[in-house]
């Protein structure tokens, strides 16, 4: 019989627009925290889903996401 998996199979594309943008992976379950931070340059593409492990993804910086639900832009602080 085959496993069943929180992992939706969908992915999430995120370009970094500026250096220094951080997407950050945050724990599924009773408790939620950072499990794994990603650095992303200018021009880097990070291509992720969400997973048994991971049940939100925050982004810091100025970035572009791709989801099947559209397109948005995060902006870093001014
Ligand atoms: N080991 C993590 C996991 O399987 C890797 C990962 C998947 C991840 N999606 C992510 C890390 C999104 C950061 C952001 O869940």
């Amino acid at each position: 019989m085959e496993k069943k998996s929180t992992t939706s199979g969908e992915y999430v594309v995120i370009k970094a627009i500026d250096d220094g943008v951080n997407v950050i992976g945050l724990t599924r379950g009773t408790d939620t925290r950072f499990h794994h931070s990603e650095k992303l340059d200018k021009g880097e593409v990070m291509i992720a889903q969400f997973t048994e492990h991971t049940s939100a993804i925050k982004i810091r910086g100025n970035a572009k996401i791709f989801t099947s639900y559209g397109e948005v832009e995060s902006e870093a602080k001014k």
